[in-house]
């Protein structure tokens, strides 16, 4: 069954990891779906791959610009949108005294800046009703040394649900979080061959399930909040990260 019929999404980073599985899944629920990223080639391959009711759109977040741009090509593409997954994100680790003033502006400017940005634009076209899912980490509410400024940023977007949540319901906009583990995406790129030899097998120790998620693990919570499935989740987090936040294994 499609449970997407008749809707338009956006996808934002949804040429690469968890936002291409989300697309994807999208596309196949039956939406017209927006996939914005950086890397033109990227979204080529995807455009190319989906086919027909896939608009891509060369799109940097963190520039006001080219989000003005995305949602001008949304519109005349597609008209309104009844869904938005703000997923785009980086990852930049660092022990405090590490971090510079460049590795700081680029996490806060695309993931929480970027994030922002992206919604306040997008609320012209979003209908009624419409979803707002932001894509959050376990890492807003752990205590994990090098990833000071990363947790930040998604701390500041679970905040930012919680307010949009109560601010944008007047008009049946709900907007959810996916509080998301570790998942085997091309962001576990930026460790060395070592670094994420060591962290896939602290996963495995530290982990219920023993693994990292897989983007279409994650694309399935994400169909639940934009499908009218959730129609009663409203601020809400859902968890989905093998167990690992709350269980002292
Ligand atoms: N993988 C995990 O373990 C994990 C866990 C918790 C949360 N997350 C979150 O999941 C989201 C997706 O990450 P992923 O794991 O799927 O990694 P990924 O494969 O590296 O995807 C990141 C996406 O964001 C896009 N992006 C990055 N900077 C951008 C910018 N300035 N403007 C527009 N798009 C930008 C990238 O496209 P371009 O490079 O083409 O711009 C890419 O499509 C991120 O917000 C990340 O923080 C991931």
């Amino acid at each position: 069954m499609s449970k997407l019929q008749g809707k338009v999404a956006l996808v934002t980073g949804g040429n690469s990891g968890i936002g291409l599985a989300t697309a994807k899944e999208f596309h196949a629920q039956g939406a017209k779906v927006v996939i914005s990223g950086r890397n033109r080639e990227t979204l080529a391959v995807v455009e190319k791959e989906l086919g027909e009711g896939v608009l891509t759109v060369p799109s940097n977040v963190s520039k006001l610009s080219d989000i003005d741009e995305l949602m001008a090509q949304t519109k005349a593409t597609f008209g309104n949108l009844d869904i938005l997954f703000v997923n785009a994100g980086i990852v930049i680790q660092g022990m405090l005294g590490k971090v510079t003033e460049e590795d700081f502006d680029a996490v806060i400017n695309t993931n929480f800046k970027g994030a922002f940005f992206t919604i306040q634009k997008a609320l012209p076209l979003l209908n009624d009703g419409a979803s707002i899912i932001i894509n959050g980490s376990i890492n807003a509410h752990m205590a994990i040394p090098g990833s000071s400024i990363y947790s930040a940023s998604k701390a500041a977007i679970h905040s930012l649900s919680r307010s949009l949540s109560s601010e944008l319901i007047e008009r049946g906009i709900r907007v959810n979080t996916i509080t998301i583990g570790p998942t085997e995406t091309p962001i576990l790129g930026s460790f060395s061959p070592e670094q994420y030899a060591a962290f896939k097998q602290h996963i495995g120790q530290r982990s219920p399930v023993k693994r990292l998620g897989t983007s279409e693990e994650i694309a399935k919570v994400a169909l639940f909040l934009a499908s009218s499935d959730s129609s009663f989740v409203v601020g809400s987090e859902i968890y989905a990260e093998g167990g690992m936040l709350f269980n002292r294994l």
